[in-house]
């Protein structure tokens, strides 16, 4: 595990947009699998920003997303879909046709798990899977106490994502209570992976996800037996380590 101390937010996000872009010049058809949340937000600008300069060509990148809200239309603007198109893919030039979500409309949970877990094997693998953090340590929607094996699969939320979540919403009974997630399996097997986090409230959560026992319920733990991990935290985040 390799761990970059940021500033504060803004080099975060530009260190982390770094290692994305080095990716992408490096293997321009390579397939990155993408994050959503508020932590991401920064680095996409950043992209944005060296895409317009000229400096970044998306033409033949795959993605794939982490995760998606069960129930959600993709036209509501707090569906995962209608994050990626507003704050990356509507500025960059990804092909629609290879930017993957799972469908939150498919009723089918286990039809759609099974579709989406196929689209990320017919990739040919993700080479580098961006991944936040939630506060309980989460990575995508899965949560504490679930299995590390799992592939893509639909999951409750806990009490306290849907709390966290809920400011996005106009009532918390607006919060769907349901997500499809790529599963811990999936996310292990990407060959290279991304964890940005910033911010005090996430500082107890990176010293038990990096610095404890690799345990269920600390979900992000298992990252520490991944081969290829970077983690770029602001001073904030590591100020508990
Ligand atoms: C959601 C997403 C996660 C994300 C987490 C943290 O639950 N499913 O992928 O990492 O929120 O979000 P934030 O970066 O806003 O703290």
């Amino acid at each position: 595990m390799k761990i970059i101390k940021a500033k504060d937010y803004n080099d975060m996000s530009r260190k982390a947009a770094n290692i994305i872009s080095a990716q992408v010049i490096m293997k321009p058809d390579c397939v990155l699998g993408l994050a959503t949340g508020s932590t991401p937000i920064g680095t996409y600008k950043q992209l944005i920003e060296w895409y317009e300069k000229g400096d970044l060509d998306f033409g033949d990148v795959t993605t794939v997303n982490l995760d998606e809200y069960r129930g959600l239309p993709r036209e509501n603007d707090q569906s995962y879909f209608y994050f990626m198109n507003h704050n990356l893919f509507d500025y960059v030039n990804v092909n629609p046709e290879r930017t993957h979500l799972p469908n939150g409309m498919n009723p089918d949970a286990d039809a759609e798990c099974k579709r989406y877990e196929e689209v990320i094997r017919s990739t040919g693998g993700v080479d580098l899977q961006l991944l936040g953090l939630g506060h309980n340590g989460h990575i995508g929607f899965n949560e504490p106490g679930e299995a590390f094996e799992t592939e893509t699969h639909c999951v409750d939320l806990t009490e306290r994502t849907i709390e966290a979540n809920k400011r996005f919403f106009a009532s918390i009974d607006d919060v769907p209570k349901q997500a499809y997630t790529m599963g811990i399996k999936t996310i292990m097997m990407a060959k290279k992976i991304l964890v940005v986090v910033s911010g005090e409230d996430k500082a107890e959560t990176v010293k038990n996800a990096f610095f404890g026992p690799v345990t269920p319920q600390v979900p992000a733990s298992i990252l520490q037996m991944h081969p290829d991990v970077t983690i770029v935290a602001d001073e904030a985040a590591l100020s508990k380590c």
